[in-house]
């Protein structure tokens, strides 16, 4: 029993300690043992044996414990220490992404439109005949469906060559009047430098009671958007054809790009097409059960939109996913 306070004292460690503690304190410890002895010493002197294995018992606790505090504050101090973080340490910091130039150049355009009270709305990217093309006047075998050749499924079903049938969509299941616009990706059997497979379109589509609506307020609504969008450029509306308009035209611009004086971006012609549009053709209007409304339309691409604004040569790229490209509009 000699000694036992320099065994507590030269614990080093948490663990080294906590053996000892087994040692001493233990069922089968040191002190264990020394109490053991008392059943076989007798009654005079048991008293006095208990009290000073007590004492010395309480006493070598104290020991421990101070012990104890001590390596548990070093073994606090070695965590903080060890385990602390260098804030001031240099990290890659986050990339921070952007909006696609494609997607950018559509919110644009929505919040023209919405803030001229205009909806917006949705619809199938896998439409019917009837929606993509009967409703819209072009019926079966009709030669117009080659202006828009696409890709069909087994069941006649077909990927939306437009975004007009959202328009059908729209006037069979809403009464007039109608102020909406329908942004979407759209699919044709196109793959040039000016065409992919799929693009992008916003649709446009105003009915009121007929005579409400005239060709003037599609003139004028246009040549503010595209104002709005290119800034101070000339616009020319030229007679066009669309089935499911009449009368129908193009929108040009003046050329961005050399100010209407011809360039390569304008087949030398001082003008680029940026918009279909018409006047609803009343046979659109039987097909959904429309009666004495009148209503004008126009259909624009945002591929063609983006590649103007951003002076992008090759519409392809915009579909590349390549960083390169796209950390440019960040
Ligand atoms: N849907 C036509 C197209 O994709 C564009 C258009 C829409 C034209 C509405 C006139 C009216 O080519």
């Amino acid at each position: 029993m000699k000694n036992l306070e320099e065994k507590i004292a030269n614990a080093d460690s948490l663990e080294s300690l906590e053996k000892v503690r087994v040692e001493l304190f233990g069922k089968k410890g040191l002190l264990a043992a020394e109490f053991a002895k008392l059943k076989d010493i007798p009654g005079p002197e048991k008293k006095a044996f208990a009290e000073g294995l007590n004492k010395r018992k309480a006493a070598l606790q104290v020991h421990f414990d101070e012990r104890y505090e001590h390596l548990k504050a070093e073994e606090i101090e070695r965590v903080l220490r060890e385990e602390a973080v260098d804030v001031s340490l240099y990290s890659t910091l986050a990339q921070k992404g952007s909006l696609h130039p494609v997607m950018e150049t559509m919110d644009r355009i929505i919040d023209y439109f919405v803030a001229l009270n205009f909806s917006v709305e949705t619809g199938p990217m896998v439409e019917d005949d009837f929606h993509n093309f009967e409703a819209l006047n072009l019926p079966k075998y009709h030669p117009a469906r080659d202006m828009q050749d696409t890709f069909y499924f087994n069941d006649g079903s077909l990927l939306r060559t437009h975004t007009s049938p959202v328009q059908v969509r729209t006037m069979l299941e809403t009464k007039p009047p109608i102020r909406m616009i329908a942004p979407g990706s759209v699919f044709r059997r196109d793959y040039d430098l000016t065409h992919t497979p799929m693009f992008h379109q916003v649709e446009g589509l105003v009915v009121d009671e007929r005579g409400k609506v005239s060709f003037a307020n599609l003139k004028s609504i246009l040549t503010d958007f595209l104002h709005t969008m290119f800034g101070e450029v000339d616009v020319r509306f030229r007679p066009s054809f669309f089935p499911f308009t009449e009368p129908s035209a193009e929108v040009d611009i003046s050329c961005i790009f050399c100010e209407g004086k011809g360039c390569r971006v304008c087949s030398h012609t001082g003008w680029l097409e940026v918009l279909g549009c018409g006047i609803v053709d009343p046979n659109v209007f039987k097909a959904v059960g429309y009666e004495d409304v009148s209503g004008y339309a126009f259909g624009l691409g945002v591929e063609r939109f983006a590649m103007l604004i951003h002076q992008i040569p090759d519409l392809r790229s915009l579909f590349e996913g390549d960083i390169r490209l796209l950390e440019q509009f960040r």
